[in-house]
C-alpha cells in the first residue's frame, strides 16, 4: 500500500502527472492491485452508495460505454464504502430490473483505505459516503485526470469518453486539444515558449490566428 502524502499534517489530493497512488482491495472480480492494471488504461472511479437511483444511472452508462473504452484500451474500476455482499446484490438487482450486466469491477471499501488515498470523500458533502471521483490512469501507473463530480449530479460517460480520446490523441501526436474537441477535429499545437520558436511559428504553415495559436488536422 503507498503511503498517503501528506502536507501540514493533512492528507493531499493525489497530483496530476505523477504516479497513482496503488492500492490492493476487495472487489466484485477478486483482490486486485492497480499494478493489475499495468499497460492498460484504468478508469477509478466512485459513487456514493449502492441502492441509489443516480448511482444506477450511472452503472448503466458506464457498463454502455464500456465496449467503446475496451476498443481504446481502457478498463473500468468502480469503487464506494459499501460491502462485496452489498455490490454483488446491487449488480444483480441492476440486472433484474434493468437487463444491464455490469461487467467491471467494483472496489469494495469498508475501511475507507483507498478513498483516502484518492480524496474521494468530502466530509462537507458526507462523511459516510464517496462523491462521484474519475481518475484517469495511463498504462504506465501515472494519474493523467480528475474529475471531482457533487452527490447529486450524474457524470456525463460521453464527457469521459471525450476525455479519453483527447489524453491518448495528446499522447500519440504531442498536441493539445481545443474546448469541446471530438475526433477529427483540428488540434492546437502548444504555444512557443521562446521568442524564437514564435518566429519560427509564425513561418511553420499551420492554420496560425497568431504566434501562440496554431492549428492543424491530425
Ligand atoms: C443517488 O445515487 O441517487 C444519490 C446518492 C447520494 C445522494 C443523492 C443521490
Amino acid at each position: 500500500m503507498d503511503t498517503i502524502v501528506q502536507e501540514n499534517g493533512k492528507a493531499t489530493l493525489p497530483r496530476l502527472n505523477q504516479p497513482a497512488p496503488l492500492f490492493e482491495a476487495e472487489t466484485t472480480h477478486g483482490t486486485l492491485r492497480l499494478e493489475d492494471f499495468q499497460g492498460s488504461w484504468v478508469i477509478l472511479f466512485s459513487h456514493p452508495a449502492d441502492f441509489t437511483p443516480v448511482c444506477t444511472t450511472e452503472f448503466i452508462a458506464f457498463t454502455e460505454l464500456a465496449p467503446e473504452l475496451k476498443k481504446r484500451g481502457v478498463e473500468l474500476c468502480g469503487l464506494s464504502i459499501d460491502s462485496t455482499y452489498s455490490h454483488i446484490a446491487w449488480v444483480r438487482n441492476i440486472e433484474k430490473n434493468f437487463g444491464v450486466r455490469v461487467p467491471f469491477p467494483i472496489i469494495a471499501d469498508l475501511n475507507k483505505e483507498v478513498a483516502s488515498l484518492y480524496g474521494m470523500v468530502m466530509p462537507g458533502e458526507s462523511k459516510t459516503e464517496t462523491s462521484r471521483c474519475v481518475f484517469v490512469i495511463d498504462p504506465k501507473g501515472i494519474l493523467r485526470a480528475m474529475i471531482y463530480y457533487p452527490l447529486t449530479t450524474g457524470r456525463n460517460t460521453q464527457e469521459i469518453l471525450r476525455l479519453i480520446d483527447a489524453l491518448q490523441a495528446t499522447d500519440k501526436h504531442g498536441i493539445a486539444t481545443p474546448a469541446n474537441w471530438k475526433p477529427g477535429e483540428k488540434i492546437i499545437i502548444p504555444p512557443p515558449r521562446t521568442t524564437e520558436a514564435a518566429e519560427e511559428r509564425m513561418k511553420a504553415g499551420y492554420e496560425t490566428a497568431d504566434w501562440y495559436f496554431s492549428k492543424r488536422a491530425i
